[in-house]
């Protein structure tokens, strides 16, 4: 088995200069087709060029790196987008640990390796929706038709990084297997003191946009027995659904409202509208179904009783997926070989582009530690050897591969 030879220097640099570009103190602002977004992939390209790889960009604006020749090869990488308020490493480490291995491999001789970068896994305008999109799991024209928070449609913005003057289909038939590498985003390695995470399973996601409309008045002279109010509405939804999802939950199982727009959000109105979106995840696709009816009943009982319009829009799902046996098993082995005693199999609480991927070819993820589990925000950070190590231990799953 030929050994794939990273550069740790490399690896780490290209980290720190992808960090750089829509930089926001120690993490990033790069959503999905913002200039900062366009910026960071072509500067990807240029680098996967410079490593011998054919560059690709498709359609949906997902960046592919390709080794010569037309060998079946494997698919290493990630996302390069970013949240709003993002992390450094969420995505953009698998990136670079896939352009660090495919070019590693191409300078020693090794196995044909494809790096690739989805677009819009963070979901500006839906979860994963450019490995979605890849995946045929959504058509490009639905994807295309989507509008994100602030009402810009996918369709409006350019997609095609600087330097790319042209989409190019990247057929799924090249690839025998799909390698993601990412932070944990969570607590589990970080308070365990492992260095390496081994993922089998990848939890399943709902979610959906919703609104209440009630009636916006005076805040000073209409009586609380005749009010509409668009925010008491939802108050009562989040403490009813808190109830009806504690019922169903397993200690895994996740819940969360994260987007919240009051209208018109002025100290003396009573808000007539609130916008708001509500996610849950769970590893079990039978418990998500009855959450998902959970959240419906409970949204059209609060509508009911206090007389205000529910509306529903941009329902999302990913079912849950597994990775395949002999992929972890190669990453164990791995894990065992660089880090002995110091790696298990978990989980992914978090969602990834190796969910949608999985539909199309065997896929597996490596995980490295987040320190204090924190992600999804600027303090997201890894200690650099284990960002090292763990290029290391998926280089030497690839070579096994
Ligand atoms: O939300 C997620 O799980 C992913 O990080 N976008
Ligand atoms: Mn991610
Ligand atoms: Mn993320």
């Amino acid at each position: 088995m030929a050994a794939i030879a990273i550069s740790p220097e490399r690896l780490l640099a290209d980290l720190d200069t992808l960090r750089g570009i829509g930089r926001r103190g120690t993490g990033v602002v790069r959503p999905a087709f913002s200039p900062a977004d366009l910026e960071a992939r072509g500067w990807l390209a240029g680098r996967m060029r410079e490593a011998g790889l054919a560059v690709a960009v498709d359609r949906m604006g997902n960046l592919f790196g390709l080794p010569p020749g037309d060998a079946p090869c494997l698919l290493v990488g990630s996302h390069s987008d970013s949240q709003p308020e993002g992390g450094w490493l969420d995505g953009a480490y698998g990136v670079i640990a896939g352009l660090e291995i495919a070019r590693a491999s191409l300078e020693g001789g090794g196995p044909p390796v494809a790096v690739v970068s989805f677009q819009d896994e963070e979901g500006r305008f839906c979860p994963l929706a450019g490995s979605r999109v890849w995946s045929g799991r959504m058509p490009l024209a639905e994807a295309e038709a989507l509008v994100d928070l602030d009402g810009v449609r996918l369709a409006d913005l350019d997609r095609l990084p600087p330097g790319i003057d042209a989409p190019a289909a990247v057929p799924h038939g090249r690839f025998r297997a799909f390698l993601e590498m990412h932070i944990e985003q969570g607590p589990v390695l970080d308070r365990s003191g492992e260095r390496i995470g081994v993922v089998e399973n990848i939890f399943g996601i709902c979610g959906e946009r919703l609104s209440f409309t009630g009636e916006q008045n005076h805040a000073g002279t209409t009586p609380m027995a005749l009010r509409r109010d668009a925010f008491q509405g939802l108050a009562r939804f989040a403490t009813l659904l808190d109830a009806r999802f504690t019922a169903l939950a397993v200690p895994s199982t996740v819940w969360t409202i994260g987007h919240v727009a009051v209208h018109p959000n002025a100290v003396s109105i009573v808000p007539g509208r609130v916008d708001f979106s509500v996610q849950w995840r769970d590893a079990d696709a039978a418990r998500l179904a009855a959450m998902t009816q959970a959240m419906r009943e409970t949204a059209d009982a609060v509508a009911a009783e206090r007389d205000l319009t529910l509306e529903r829009s941009g329902f999302v799902t990913i079912p849950p997926s597994r990775c395949e046996p002999s992929l972890v098993a190669a990453l164990a082995d791995a894990a065992e070989a660089l880090a002995p005693g110091a790696w298990r199999r978990m989980p992914s609480g978090a969602l990834h582009d190796a969910a949608n991927v999985s539909t199309l070819m065997p896929m597996a993820m490596l995980f490295v530690p987040s320190i204090g589990g924190i992600s999804h925000s600027f303090d997201e950070d890894t200690d650099r050897a284990d960002l090292v190590l763990g290029a290391r231990v998926l280089a030497r799953a690839v070579a096994a591969i």
